[in-house]
């Protein structure tokens, strides 16, 4: 994979990326959650990074949210997408978001949500604001765990989804 900048390649994450996707979140403490090395590499079959000049300046992952049962409604969540602050606005991010939508079209979910800070960007990618209430896995799941808000109701950040 590669995008419009020809120096920029996506490419799957490896076990050696944990470090640079673990300070790459870091950078924005504002808009994502820090996540431990250890979850990193847990899941680093869940990471994309982008890559300029053989440096990881960008990355992207995902995960399945859960449900009781068979999967009526498989969604699949995008989150920790971070580009370096240095390179942001030269299409990075739509480049490593659209190779996520890719990958995880393969698993043939019904919808990708995210939740996030920037709904315009997500918006540029067909995203759509959906009311908080329809991600309750997604609220019991991560944001029962948060302390930043009194609730996931009164957090600023902006719930979407992309229906495939
Ligand atoms: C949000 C973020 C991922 C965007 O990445 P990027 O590489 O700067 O974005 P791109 O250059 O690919 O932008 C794609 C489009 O979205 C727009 N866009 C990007 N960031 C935007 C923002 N913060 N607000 C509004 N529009 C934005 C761009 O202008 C561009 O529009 P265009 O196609 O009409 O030119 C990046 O700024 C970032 O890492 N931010 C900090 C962490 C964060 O907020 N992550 C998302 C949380 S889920």
């Amino acid at each position: 994979m590669s995008n419009r900048h020809e120096r920029v390649v996506v490419r799957n994450a490896a076990f050696t990326d944990a470090e640079a996707i673990f300070n790459l979140i870091k950078e924005h403490p504002e808009e994502l959650l820090a996540r431990p090395i250890s979850d990193i590499v847990q899941n680093t079959d869940r990471f994309l990074v982008a890559e300029l000049d053989g440096q990881v300046v960008g990355t992207v992952s995902w995960s399945i949210l859960p449900e009781i049962g068979r999967s009526l409604h498989p969604t699949v969540e995008v989150k920790s997408v971070a580009i370096r602050s240095d390179l942001q606005k030269r299409g990075i991010g739509r480049t490593l978001v659209q190779s996520a939508i890719e990958r995880i079209r393969i698993l043939a979910p019904a919808q990708i949500i995210v939740l996030t800070f920037t709904p315009d960007f997500f918006r540029k990618l067909g995203f759509r604001e959906v009311p908080k209430e329809t991600l309750m896995h997604k609220l019991y799941m991560g944001c029962i765990n948060c302390s930043k808000y009194d609730s996931p109701f009164t957090c600023p950040e902006v719930a979407m989804a992309l229906t495939l």
